[in-house]
């Protein structure tokens, strides 16, 4: 009898490990570190939510929902993007509810990328673009935002764009940069596009994470990048509730049957009592209108710390994101220097050259603030330190 053998098989993501972001948590963990790496709050979303998914699931709504999601949370996602950005999706033809954004960005890349195809990413970026680009065979083309701004040069997107170029994935409200898309700057991507076939993703899952009065500007606002665009939201970002995974996708018919074909054989349908639960909370917009001021507040108290420190913050408009340059403090790499701050001063952070795919170094890290006061402050106590 021989052995039994796994065999052997050939990656499909050779490149990809462990990703920086569990590294960090693991070693967060082990020296006692306040954790502001990884972007997830450490406070409770509002009871009200629980009650109303509680109540879905002691209604007996726990079977298999529609495949694009269940008709009242489409209802409900259509009349909150028309009255935030004043464009109409139909909840039966160009709605479909995912779990998370991560599973809505894969599958539209999916859905529309094949092999050779070329995709823009804008580096820095969320780490599971590239990843995603390849599973489907088509080619990363990454094209840096401004160092030091953040900001998208339109120059550079518009020579990275070929005959091959299927799409390209933006990012507004953005991770980790914290910067905003303007709406001229929307308006600039949406002529740069007219004369392409080139889709848009556009990852908008801090969409209510705006800060200092700003509008976030939608990819659904803008009648020339709505027509061909995939826009993605998330509701764990917005109700506090990451770990529950549901999301949301808006797109013209075409697309969205385009979409749901790979949908319906990837996840085919998303839980029942949370979608649920998330249509009746819907019904009172509130929550979602009040959370630029609860998480500027944050940002505001976060920052006062920080400028005691010798940490330089840079501006944060949006998301729940702060980079803070420390080049007064240390010449370290950023990855290096991550580390040496857990361990040493008990804060983790991210490095910045994580989401650059050649590990572009500025001497910048990234911390969370969508974290409880407390936390928020022991923190910056011990930064105080550096
Ligand atoms: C830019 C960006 N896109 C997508 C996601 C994933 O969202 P979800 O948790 O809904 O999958 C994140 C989460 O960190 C993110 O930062």
């Amino acid at each position: 009898m021989t052995e039994p053998r796994t065999p052997p098989l050939q990656s499909r993501l050779p490149q990809v490990g462990t990703t920086i972001f569990t590294v960090m948590s693991a070693l967060a963990q082990v020296h006692g570190a306040v954790n502001l790496g990884q972007g997830f709050p450490d406070f409770d979303c509002d009871p009200r939510l629980l009650d109303l998914v509680n109540d879905a699931m002691r209604e007996g709504l726990n079977q298999y929902p529609p495949m694009p999601g269940v008709l009242p949370l489409r209802v409900a996602v259509a009349a909150k993007v028309e009255a935030l950005y004043g464009r109409r999706y139909d909840p039966d033809s160009e709605i479909t509810i995912t779990a998370g954004a991560t599973q809505a960005i894969l599958t539209a890349v999916l859905c529309c990328v094949h092999p050779g195809d070329e995709v823009i990413v804008l580096e820095p970026c969320y780490d599971s673009y590239a990843p995603n680009i390849e599973l489907a065979g088509g080619r990363v083309v990454r094209v840096p935002l401004t160092p030091g701004t953040f900001r998208p040069d339109m120059a550079l997107i518009g020579a990275a764009i070929t005959k091959q170029t299927r799409a390209i994935i933006v990012n507004s409200p953005h991770n980790p940069g914290a910067t905003v898309w303007t709406r001229a700057e929307m308006q600039q991507l949406a002529e740069l596009l007219a004369p392409t076939d080139v889709l848009l993703i556009s990852d908008e899952v801090y969409e209510h994470m705006v800060y200092d009065g700003a509008p976030h500007v939608s990819a659904s606002s803008i009648p020339a990048l709505a027509a061909r665009a995939f826009v993605i939201s998330s509701f764990g970002k917005t109700f506090h509730v990451t770990g529950w995974k549901v999301g949301t996708v808006v797109a013209p018919a075409p697309l969205t049957a385009e979409f749901r074909k790979v949908h319906q054989f990837n996840v085919f349908t998303v839980n029942t009592p949370m979608q649920h639960g998330l249509a009746r909370y819907l019904a009172d917009p509130e929550p979602y209108l009040q959370l630029p001021a609860f998480y500027q507040r944050k940002r505001d108290l976060f920052r006062a710390g920080l400028v005691r420190t010798r940490l330089r913050p840079l501006p944060s408009a949006g998301t729940y994101f702060q980079c803070v340059d420390y080049s007064a403090v240390s010449s370290l790499p950023e990855g290096e220097f991550c580390q040496w701050l857990t361990r040493e001063i008990g804060v983790a952070a991210i490095p910045l050259s994580a989401f650059y795919e050649d590990g572009f170094e500025q001497g910048i890290a990234r911390l969370c603030f969508a974290k409880r006061d407390e936390t928020l402050n022991a923190a910056l106590q011990r930064l105080a330190n550096l």
